[in-house]
């Protein structure tokens, strides 16, 4: 399965989320198929994740790496230094997607709103000489796109966001699906947390899958890409097998209305929560 983003560009409807990935897993997950990797300058592991991909055989068009511009380097020049850094750590002359990872360097800076539209300014170059192949937004609710919309001249293609059954974010993913704007979601399965909830794990006994499995079948059934990170190959086997699962309407209904379970505490425009 596969979205199309609204410049045309085709990719997976799961990927590979690198976060605290071991290069070994990195490996896994290329043997296992996923042609998409979610990583970011932040990460500190570009350079693992392309030196798994140059020895992966694989030629360059056939996989997908996605990465973004830490809140630290927001701005016109700052951005064009992260990304060549990006590009070099990486080993690659061009990235298929670059976001920018959070919306404002603190919640002190009053700048942010001219630092955001900076950085996008430079991407849109980077875009146009054909070093990006779409563009995009992470951590960025609608009050942050609305600011990159109002100017842009290339439209966000991708809205990454902490996503999962529990956790929606309905608004905001609403608000991307109006604009054509394909939502990715990061945690999709909450990081665990939401393995133990009683109707997940009812979901998983009716349709014999793993509650993992209904986590991303979920996302699916929401048109929402997820970018699973995980350690061993039977895992990365299962994340992938979910593609194959579709939900039944009156089920994806409960799970899009159960209570709340549990978030990571990030919030771009508050402290980070403290999660008990
Ligand atoms: N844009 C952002 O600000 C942002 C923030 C956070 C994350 N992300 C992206 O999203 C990706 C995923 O998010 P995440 O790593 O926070 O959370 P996640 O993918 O929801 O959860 C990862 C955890 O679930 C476990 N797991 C994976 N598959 C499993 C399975 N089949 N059965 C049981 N447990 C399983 C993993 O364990 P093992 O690894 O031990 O197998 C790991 O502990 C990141 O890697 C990153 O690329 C982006």
């Amino acid at each position: 399965m596969q979205f199309t983003l609204n410049n045309g560009l085709v990719i997976p409807a799961v990927g590979f989320g690198t976060y605290k990935a071991s290069g070994e897993a990195m490996s896994l997950a290329v043997d296992a198929g996923y042609r998409y990797f979610d990583t970011a300058e932040f990460y500190g592991n570009e350079g693992m994740l392309g030196e798994v991909l140059r020895k992966s055989g694989l030629r360059r068009e056939d996989y997908m790496i996605a990465s973004k511009v830490w809140k630290e380097h927001l701005g016109y020049s700052a951005t064009l230094e992260a990304f060549s850094r990006t590009l070099e750590a990486l080993g690659t002359n061009y990235i298929d997607v670059y976001l920018i990872h959070w919306p404002r360097p603190d919640l002190v800076r009053e700048d942010w709103r001219e630092l955001d539209r900076e950085t996008w300014r430079a991407m849109e170059e980077l875009y146009s000489a054909g070093k990006i192949r779409a563009l995009g937004l992470s951590n960025f609710l609608p009050n942050h796109a609305e600011n990159i919309i109002e100017v842009c001249r290339v439209m966000p293609a991708i809205a990454q966001l902490e996503f999962h059954a529990g956790h929606m974010q309905a608004c905001a993913v609403r608000y991307y699906r109006e604009r054509k704007i394909q939502v990715q979601a990061w945690s999709p399965i909450g990081r665990g947390r939401v393995l133990g909830d009683e109707l997940i794990r009812e979901l998983a006994a009716k349709y014999g899958v793993s509650p993992v499995q209904v986590c991303l079948a979920f996302c699916l059934a929401e048109g929402v890409m997820s970018l699973p990170k995980a350690s061993s190959r039977e895992r990365l086997r299962e994340n992938l097998e979910a593609l194959s699962l579709r939900l039944e309407g009156e089920d994806v209904m409960c799970l899009e209305n159960m209570p709340p379970l549990g978030w990571s505490g990030e919030h771009p425009d508050r402290e980070r929560v403290k999660i008990v």
